[in-house]
């Protein structure tokens, strides 16, 4: 991953990220000089007040809802391209949202942000499918991955997990199955389940519903 501070010829969103937004958007090294202390240093927290996580936010708009509803929480969202990073905390912030970070990161480095058990509920929403099997290793759900994130979380925290790709979503399940992880929550049809009520439909996913495609989705809880 290249640092955003040695692009040359930097956009209007990396240089946000340096300038602007760098008090709520953390470049590469100031993310990682976070970890063990995203309570009291990115947020001024000295109460125990739960740290939730998106990997890959997008443009944001599940970010900056979660982020607003809930206030009493805070949310780091980590987002490898720098206009959907920026977007992310724009429009957490245009909410009025101070409880949420976004960071530019490379989300398979998660253990260089964070230390064991500081996050609390993790997102993952519509990650890159890579759906030729060459390509299956690039997958973030992998069984070691997981396993990374299970020791960043507290024990009671979950893990939400929602594609469009059927292929992702069985093959997840397997990798699943080797680690600590206890399977809540599975559907192949996230809208014609219990759960729909309570879902935000994400960009990607608004995609995929006008086509009539299914939303696979499931939860896992960190025991
Ligand atoms: C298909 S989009 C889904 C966005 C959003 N979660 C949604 O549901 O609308 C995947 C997002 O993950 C980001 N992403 C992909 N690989 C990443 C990585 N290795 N680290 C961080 N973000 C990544 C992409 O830049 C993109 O914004």
């Amino acid at each position: 991953m290249r640092f955003s501070s040695e692009i040359k010829n930097p956009t209007y969103y990396v240089q946000a990220l340096h300038g602007e937004y760098s008090q709520w958007a953390y470049a590469e090294q100031k993310a990682a000089n976070m970890k063990g202390h995203w309570r009291e240093s990115a947020f001024g927290d000295t109460a125990e007040i739960p740290i939730d996580l998106e990997i890959g936010t997008g443009n944001g708009f599940f970010f900056a809802h979660r982020a607003a509803q809930f206030r009493n929480r805070r949310l780091v969202g980590i987002e490898i391209k720098f206009k959907p990073l920026i977007q992310s905390i724009r429009r957490a912030l245009a909410n009025n949202c101070q409880n949420a970070r976004v960071v530019r990161y490379h989300a398979a480095r998660i253990d260089e942000l964070f230390a064991q058990s500081e996050i609390n509920d993790i997102f993952v929403h519509h990650p890159d499918p890579w759906e030729h099997p060459r390509k299956h290793k690039r997958r973030l759900l992998n069984h070691d991955y997981l396993n990374k994130l299970f020791n960043l979380q507290l024990t009671g925290s979950f893990l939400e997990f929602k594609t469009d790709s059927k292929d992702y979503f069985v093959w997840a399940k397997k990798e699943i199955e080797m680690t600590p992880y206890r399977l809540e929550r599975y559907t192949e049809d996230l809208h014609g389940s219990e759960w729909a009520s309570e879902n935000f439909v994400t960009h990607f996913e608004s995609i995929f519903i006008k086509k009539g495609l299914p939303i696979y989705y499931m939860r896992l809880m960190r025991p």
